[in-house]
């Protein structure tokens, strides 16, 4: 199965992968997360990449798809996978066609999770994360076991930097005007379904299980 989840940012892309990947056992492939463990590691391609992560902007196109070229050739990517937060812009959509056809593999659906502006600003100030895992909490909505503390290994958990409102609020508008128009992308392909993801965490997994269960190809 090959998914890819689509929404803003703060819309529970991370979380409701989370659940996928361990119903379906297939991978998660986050950019994002991909980006901070290069950030983390100070490769190359990480201090290309962080001025324009912290300050809510994409980073470049090219680069992205280099990394994502390197990822698909990963044998966990044989079973399919899921992606989430890529692609981000109609280049990266039209890279993305290219390489799997290259691999002659297609996604079977891409799913929107809509949430409201107003919403997402609210819900960041109260995410933390576990860097090692991607793993994401909410003080409030999903909180930890233990206050800052990863459930699985003990570790502390951290505030993200492009978590400041001001970031949220750059990244929102960046979302608006480079992500959506994926939306009409992938229309025209007729793969694409939505989620309110305004709803609770579990209803908002319980939707999209329900979704992927109706959809006989997947
Ligand atoms: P990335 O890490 O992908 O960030 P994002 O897309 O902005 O999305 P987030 O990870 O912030 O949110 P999410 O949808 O995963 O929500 P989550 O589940 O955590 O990208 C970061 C940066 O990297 C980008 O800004 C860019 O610079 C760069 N980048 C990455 N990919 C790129 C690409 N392809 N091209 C160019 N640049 C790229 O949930 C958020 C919070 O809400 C959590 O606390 C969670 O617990 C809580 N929550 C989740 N669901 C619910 C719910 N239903 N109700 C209440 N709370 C909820
Ligand atoms: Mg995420």
């Amino acid at each position: 199965m090959k998914l890819l989840l689509l929404g803003p940012p703060g819309g529970g892309k991370g979380t409701q992968s989370k659940f996928l990947v361990n119903k379906f056992s297939i991978p998660q492939i986050s950019t994002g997360d991909m980006l901070r463990e290069h950030l983390k590691n100070n490769t190359s391609l990480g201090q290309k990449a962080q001025r324009f992560m912290d300050s809510g902007n994409l980073v470049p196109d090219d680069i992205i798809l280099n990394m994502m070229e390197n990822r698909f050739k990963k044998t966990d990517c044989k079973k399919g996978y899921i992606l989430d937060g890529f692609p981000r812009t109609l280049t990266q959509a039209e890279g993305l066609e290219k390489l799997l056809s290259h691999l002659k593999q297609n996604l079977d659906l891409v799913i929107v999770i809509n949430v409201d502006d107003d919403i997402i600003i609210d819900r960041m100030g109260g995410r933390r994360i576990h860097p090692a895992s991607g793993r994401t909490y909410h003080i409030k909505f999903n909180p930890p076991k233990k206050n800052d503390i990863d459930d699985i290994t003990g570790e502390k958990l951290i505030i993200r930097i492009d978590d400041q409102e001001d970031t949220v609020k750059k990244r929102l508008e960046v979302y608006h005007s480079l992500t959506k128009p994926l939306i009409n992308f992938y229309q025209s392909k007729d793969i694409i379904s939505f989620i309110n993801g305004e709803n609770e965490i579990k209803k908002v997994r319980r939707d999209i299980f329900h979704l992927i269960d109706t959809k006989k190809n997947v």
